[in-house]
């Protein structure tokens, strides 16, 4: 985009507000001075990532999806994965829930042993084992379903000051577009903002997000006075800026385009506040920041051979542009030890931020498909079919 341009866009965004009752927070609400939020993203947004991004300085960092179910039978890596970091506030976890009645238990029990902060449900996950039960980005189409849950999620969180909010998709498919119901349903159950991913389950990761849709439903929503935050697309401090611009949106979730690049949050906060600067790390700072997460990932699994399986999915992204020799790169793909990853990270000389090839998309790429769908799943809206919950479900 031309300078001039990206200035026009720079205007201040105003601060996100959420209103948080019980963490003695000032006014019983935490402010967010630059309204960005991390995506969940199962697998990656652990603790240990989130203080990385965290450390950055913008915004709410939202836990990896757990099942409200898999939180009320105590299943212990459930309970890893919404352990805050040390000092993490608001602690954000995000829910996957199927049934209210599920969904109230665990938020009652995240809320009377005082583990969250603010809630956040997932209907937006596009994945056929979570589709073809009913799950995910299916489910806002049955709307008397998804009213209930997402009420009985308000009402159980409510007694105890926190805010709860949705995270959907467009639709399920270009026939079957489902946000602007399910919307006006999540506002009239009193979440605090809905953020909507602007794609189809169909289109999975597939093409450009349809930021359009974004800014019709803040239109969409302007009378009920619920924020929309806009999700899909942002690679640089600028897209978030501009995203804000476009569609209205009063804030910003942001997903893959951090991966291997926590200092997005930093380029984020300067976009926002009218500096098109941008972080360009040498391949030492960045290998500071890998050695980092490997040892945050070793505190998070209290071991250190899954904290690097763990972090190995991260090497290519952190590494993407730079020039690494190919069997570095393999033996990065295959480290065991923090030893092992300070050896082979201690091979490289240092090298100016590839900007050019590291600014691109990144992450999951998957494309489109049709979503599958339980028998007869389109036929009746109103229905409030029993979902069951693949044990293995993960991710949005
Ligand atoms: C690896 C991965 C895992 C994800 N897991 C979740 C999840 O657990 N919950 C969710 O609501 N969305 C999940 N998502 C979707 C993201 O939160 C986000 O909506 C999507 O990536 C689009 O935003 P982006 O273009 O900024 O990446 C996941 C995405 C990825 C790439």
């Amino acid at each position: 985009m031309a300078r001039a341009t990206f200035a026009r866009v720079l205007t201040q965004p105003a601060p996100l507000r959420l209103p948080i009752a019980n963490g003695g927070f000032e006014n019983d609400e935490v402010v967010l001075s630059t309204p960005v939020v991390l995506a969940p993203m199962a697998g990656i947004t652990n603790s240990a990532f989130r203080t990385l991004c965290r450390e950055q300085g913008a915004g709410l960092f939202v836990s990896e999806m757990v099942t409200a179910r898999a939180l009320i039978e105590r299943h212990p890596e459930t309970l890893r994965l919404i352990t805050p970091g040390k000092g993490e506030s608001p602690r954000s976890v995000q829910l996957y829930a199927v049934d209210p009645i599920v969904v109230s238990k665990a938020i009652t029990m995240l809320m009377e042993e005082n583990l969250a902060d603010h809630i956040d449900l997932n209907f937006g996950c596009p994945v056929p084992k979570v589709t073809r039960r009913g799950g995910g980005a299916a489910l806002p189409y049955k709307r008397r379903l998804f009213e209930n849950i997402v009420k009985a999620s308000v009402d159980a969180a409510k007694p105890f000051g926190v805010p709860v909010t949705v995270k959907m998709r467009v639709g399920i498919d270009t026939d079957h577009h489902t946000y602007l119901d399910a919307a006006t349903a999540a506002a009239r159950a009193g979440v605090a903002w809905v953020a909507l991913h602007a794609r189809t389950a169909e289109q999975m990761y597939d093409g450009e997000a349809d930021w359009s849709k974004i800014a019709t439903l803040v239109e969409h929503l302007k009378p009920t006075g619920v924020p929309v935050l806009g999700n899909g697309d942002i690679w640089s401090g600028e897209d978030g800026a501009r995203m804000i611009a476009q569609t209205g949106c009063a804030g910003v979730v942001v997903g893959r385009g951090c991966l291997g690049r926590p200092w997005l949050f930093a380029d984020l906060v300067r976009a926002m506040n009218g500096d098109s600067r941008k972080s360009e790390p040498s391949l030492f700072e960045v290998r500071e920041m890998m050695i980092r997460h490997g040892n945050l990932l070793v505190e998070f699994f209290e071991a250190e051979g899954r904290a690097m399986r763990d972090l190995r999915k991260h090497m290519a992204w952190y590494l993407k542009g730079f020039t690494v020799p190919r069997e570095i790169r393999s033996s990065l793909g295959m480290v065991a030890s923090l030893g092992e990853l300070e050896y082979l990270l201690g091979q490289l000389d240092d090298q100016p931020y590839p900007t050019a090839v590291s600014e691109g998309p990144r992450g999951r790429k998957s494309h489109g498909r049709t979503p599958t769908l339980p028998d007869g799943w389109l036929n009746d809206p109103d229905e409030i079919p029993a979902i069951t919950i693949d044990d293995s479900v993960s991710g949005g």
